[in-house]
């Protein structure tokens, strides 16, 4: 029974098929979607704590009111998320464990410290657009109500990095020369970091090969940073801001219309931030903590008012 059900399953996925919460799946597939859809929440969660830390300093009101805007569509990301998730049979309390008790990962882009206003332009046009490269395909995975969530979060992404561009855009046309060296400077410290998003190359990535079979993956991790270096290039110069990387080239021999060279990643960096080492792990995860302490008298008093609805109703 369990050989014909599997044998089942492969069959739709080669067909190119959704799965359904009800449907059967392998345990593992179920595990690696929770794995990576929880992860994923935990992302536009923490991803909430740098920007959220400039909304009362935002320059305008204009600014202000896009940026508490954003920050608020990723906390409705967190929630679409973690709801795709909880379909796979895990509780929403489970994966904030998990996430509070550093045994869940989330990206490590969200990891350094957003030090001037520039940075908030720079995390919508470099953060969001890495984001955006990387999620678009999930549109298609073939769990489906992971895809149906994220059709939404792409499209708000969208926003968000027109916004990021917009704002560093009236920056360099307009504004001072220490403005501009701002954003050259926050341009600097994220590009990097940003190219880390995509994950460990192809090669090191120990989930990818499973994840492309089952179409949890569609495009490989080197596939999208290469897609995205890609994509921005032309758009740092329109900005009219230099990528921090000397070994930038254009070569017209690689694959079909050529691609851009890049430089060396480190990847040491990358494993330590994602090990719990990078400059900021500790505050991020300590004040996700605090809110979810802070917050327990809301759910007290929201399980209180649930039980006294349900007693009214059973008398
Ligand atoms: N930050 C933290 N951890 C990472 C990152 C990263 N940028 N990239 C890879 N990892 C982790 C993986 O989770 C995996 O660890 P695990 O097995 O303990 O879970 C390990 O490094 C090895 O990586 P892969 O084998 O390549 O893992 P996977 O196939 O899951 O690919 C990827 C990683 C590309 C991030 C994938 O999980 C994915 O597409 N996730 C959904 C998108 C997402 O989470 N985006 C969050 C940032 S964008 C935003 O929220 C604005």
């Amino acid at each position: 029974e369990e050989q014909r059900l599997q044998e089942r399953f492969d069959a739709r996925i080669d067909a190119g098929d959704f799965i359904e919460a009800k449907d059967w799946m392998p345990d593992n597939y179920r595990k690696t979607l929770l794995r990576q859809i929880s992860q994923h929440a935990h992302s536009e969660i923490v991803g909430m704590l740098p920007e959220g830390n400039w909304i009362g300093r935002a320059p305008t009101l204009k600014r202000k009111a896009i940026l508490l805007a954003k920050v608020q569509d990723e906390g409705g990301h967190g929630l679409y998320l973690y709801a795709a998730a909880e379909t796979l049979g895990q509780s929403r309390d489970e994966m904030l464990a998990a996430l509070h008790s550093g045994k869940a990962k989330y990206s490590s882009i969200f990891n350094y410290p957003t030090l001037t206003w520039a940075d908030i332009g720079v995390i919508g046009w470099l953060v969001d657009g890495a984001a955006i490269m990387n999620q678009v395909p999930i549109c298609r995975c073939s769990y489906a109500p992971y895809a149906r969530a994220m059709i939404r979060i792409c499209r708000e992404e969208s926003f968000h990095q027109r916004q990021g561009y917009d704002s560093l855009l009236v920056m360099m046309q307009n504004g001072t020369p220490e403005q501009k060296a701002m954003v050259q400077d926050a341009v600097n410290r994220w590009w990097w970091p940003c190219l880390m998003m995509f994950g460990p190359p192809d090669d090191q990535s120990p989930n990818s090969a499973q994840g492309m079979r089952w179409g949890i993956k569609r495009v490989s991790n080197d596939t999208l940073r290469q897609k995205f270096v890609d994509a921005t290039v032309q758009q740092a110069q329109v900005l009219g801001v230099t990528l921090p990387d000397p070994d930038l080239k254009w070569n017209a021999e690689r694959g079909e219309e050529g691609h851009w060279d890049f430089g060396t990643i480190d990847w040491a960096e990358f494993w330590r931030v994602v090990g719990g080492d990078g400059p900021v792990n500790r505050e991020r995860l300590g004040a996700r903590v605090k809110a979810w302490e802070d917050g327990a008298w809301v759910r007290e008093a929201a399980l209180a008012h649930a039980r006294k609805q349900q007693t009214k109703q059973e008398a």
